[in-house]
């Protein structure tokens, strides 16, 4: 079934334009968090031969989670975006270009993973650290540009209701890829990812209230195996 977009609707009145896209700084750095951190990953577990089968549907998960956050941002942010401002035309060509790029590093990593998962030889791990590790530049230099050329943007043109669609459409895609208990372990990713004050305003202003309360009644302690599967550590 096609996805339903949130509409581009008219131009907004002036006394409307303005919003706060902060919340997606939660969210990239969480990624670059994660593909920081996938070198060491794959090295470790190859190395005592126990973790293999977890790092590689980490790796596979991570590769969903950016694959429907880059969907997302493709459906309901650049077109709009490009209307809004004309200018930003070359900076939003830019934006789709490395999608493309990255989408066709994440191929290259399900090929990696696939390989080093039958047979996590030197040979094997030595790629798949590689293919981690570009994806990590890749995606830093990406975000990056986001944040100072895109983001800023939105801000200035886009009613903080037009910013709120977008971000929910990006969960409602998520949530319909993942299953829930997936969602709540990488809960912990995310909040693991921040830096303490972001952590404690995600937590307080973004996180609801039912999900905090499942996150402490049943996230932690997966999140916790998890870790144990993929560090040999719960910490
Ligand atoms: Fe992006």
């Amino acid at each position: 079934m096609v996805e339903k977009l949130p509409s581009t609707g008219s131009r907004p009145s002036a006394s409307e334009i303005g919003c706060d896209t902060s919340d997606v700084l939660v969210i990239h750095n969480t990624f670059r968090h994660l593909y920081r951190e996938a070198p060491r990953l794959v090295r470790g577990a190859s190395e005592d031969g126990m973790r293999t089968a977890a790092v590689a549907t980490h790796l596979s998960t991570v590769a969903v989670m950016l694959h429907h956050h880059h969907q997302a941002e493709d459906d309901t942010i650049w077109h709009k975006l490009e209307s809004r401002v004309p200018a930003c035309a070359v900076h939003v060509g830019q934006m789709k270009a490395q999608h493309r790029q990255i989408a066709q590093m994440l191929d290259r990593q399900d090929d990696a993973v696939a390989s080093w998962q039958s047979s996590p030889d030197h040979q094997a791990t030595e790629r798949l650290s590689e293919v981690v590790n570009a994806i990590g530049g890749a995606l830093g230099a990406h975000l990056g540009q986001e944040e100072e050329q895109i983001f800023p943007e939105i801000e200035r043109t886009w009613t903080q209701k037009e910013w709120d669609a977008a971000g929910a459409y990006a969960q409602k895609i998520l949530g319909k890829a993942l299953p829930v208990r997936t969602q709540l372990i990488y809960l912990g990713h995310v909040l693991d990812s921040q830096p303490p004050e972001m952590r404690r305003k995600f937590q307080r202003e973004v996180l609801p209230a039912p999900l905090k309360l499942f996150w402490l009644v049943r996230g932690q302690r997966l999140y916790r195996a998890h870790r144990l599967s993929l560090y040999g550590s719960p910490t």
